[in-house]
């Protein structure tokens, strides 16, 4: 009984954790999803912006869904992860951030914050 419960609770939970990081990375290259990759390498190398490389270690999974949701307005907030990122692009009196809006469901919020994470 008590490993029948357990298979349960097993199931249940990879059930409820839908992120899927193969699916974000999918929308992370599609032209019809978020494009990202026209601007971004997953290495650490620059591209028009910066290489996400390890970007989950430098930015909270808060601060990221804030930015990938809206980025501008995370930019003009004084967040410090804001402030740091500002001063690493050298961008620290632009008004505006290049990083483009993504409309996108919270599903696919998820699934590229969990591509991301692999970074
Ligand atoms: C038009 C180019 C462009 C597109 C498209 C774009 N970005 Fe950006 N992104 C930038 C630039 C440039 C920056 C750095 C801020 C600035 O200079 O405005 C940035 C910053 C970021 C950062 C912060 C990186 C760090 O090192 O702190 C993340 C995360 C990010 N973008 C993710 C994404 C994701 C995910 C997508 C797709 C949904 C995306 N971007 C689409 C240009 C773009």
């Amino acid at each position: 009984m008590q490993k029948l419960v357990v298979l349960f609770a097993g199931s249940l939970l990879s059930t409820v954790s839908v992120a899927d990081a193969s699916k974000g990375e999918a929308y992370f290259s599609s032209l019809n999803g978020g494009q990202c990759h026209s601007c971004h390498r997953t290495d650490g190398k620059k591209s028009v912006g910066p290489g996400l490389e390890g970007v989950s270690q430098r930015h909270s999974g808060e601060w990221l869904a804030s930015f990938l949701s809206d980025p501008q307005q995370m930019w003009t907030s004084d967040h410090p992860e804001t402030e740091e990122l500002k001063k690493r692009v050298r961008k620290s009196r632009s008004p505006r951030t290049l990083c483009k809006k993504n409309p996108m469901s919270g599903e696919e919020l998820q699934d590229l914050l969990d591509y991301l994470s692999t970074l």
